[in-house]
């Protein structure tokens, strides 16, 4: 069994980015900036978002974070969305999930000029997926696709059986690895609360990616031997031994998973990490895009 180390392949990811920023401000243009939304205080958000601009500090990028109560009213959010949209120096908008019950999400994921949605949700982006067209793919499964690549994990010919329909992780991931591109052109079957013969379709799979929520969910019995086991569970459990007074749970009981694997991710150490360093990478993708430059500026 190989660890799938998100430590040592996002910090990859964060020297490559901070050399090439390096070289844009050596060479005079502005600094990638990243905007990101904060509603109320969710601790999980709280911790995930912090995580983030810490990141863009690391990286050289300029960050800023606007918070609003839970109380917001939706309308005051979109404005603020569309004032960042018209602001020249952000590159970068994201409005972290899950948002007050009264805010409709899908007005506020089609808000964001899709030039600027690094989070690759607005519909815009996800056609472009969905097409294999270039976008902003989002942050989770891109992280996935790194973390693949970081390993020379190819998925080629494979059957992957992704957990979970969300938005975020399970349909963009079921798109990304059925699409006719390197660290893709698996065979693809995508779970959901509704599916009669999980365990059975489990089994059958190569590559697992549990994506849908539930600490602990994918037991031994359900991975067969050798597989490629990708956790993007990060659930919050109570545990008073731990100074927190909770741990991050996986959705895989890793225990008695792992030693089954050829590959698993760790939680926390996995996934995570990746998704924040695919962040930063769509937000220069946008800066790039946006002041008209392409990759030749870092080697010329
Ligand atoms: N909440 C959980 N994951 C994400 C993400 O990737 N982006 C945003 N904006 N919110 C999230």
């Amino acid at each position: 069994m190989i660890l799938l180390d998100g430590k040592i392949a996002s910090a990859e990811t964060r020297k490559l980015l901070a050399e090439k920023v390096s070289v844009l401000k050596t060479k005079g243009h502005p600094t990638p900036h990243l905007a990101a939304v904060l509603i109320g205080n969710n601790g999980a958000s709280e911790t995930y978002v912090a995580s983030k601009i810490k990141n863009c500090a690391e990286v050289g990028f300029q960050s800023t974070l606007i918070r609003f109560t839970d109380d917001v009213e939706e309308t005051e959010l979109l404005e603020k969305i569309k004032e960042l949209n018209e602001e020249a120096n952000v590159d970068g908008i994201l409005v972290q999930l899950p948002l007050s019950k009264h805010i409709d999400e899908e007005k506020v994921i089609h808000a964001i000029t899709p030039a600027k949605d690094v989070d690759g949700f607005h519909p815009v982006n996800i056609g472009n997926l969905v097409q294999g067209s270039p976008t902003f793919i989002p942050a989770t499964p891109y992280g996935i696709i790194l973390l693949l690549q970081h390993y020379n994990i190819n998925v080629k010919g494979q059957h992957a059986v992704v957990i979970g329909r969300s938005n975020i992780v399970g349909r963009p991931m079921s798109i990304l690895l059925s699409s006719n591109q390197p660290y893709g052109n698996a065979t693809v079957t995508i779970c959901h609360s509704h599916t009669h013969n999980l365990k059975e379709l489990c089994l059958q799979g190569d590559i697992i990616v549990a994506a849908l929520g539930k600490p602990g969910f994918v037991t031994a019995d359900m991975v067969k031997d050798g597989a490629i086991v990708i956790d993007v569970g990060i659930t919050r459990v109570e545990d008073v031994t731990a100074k927190k007074g909770f741990r991050i749970k996986g959705d895989v009981n890793f225990e008695e998973v792992a030693p089954k694997t050829s590959y698993i991710t760790p939680v926390p150490g996995g996934v995570g990490l990746m998704t924040i360093a695919a962040l930063l990478s769509n937000t220069l993708r946008a800066y790039m895009l946006r002041h008209n430059l392409n990759e030749d500026i870092f080697t010329t």
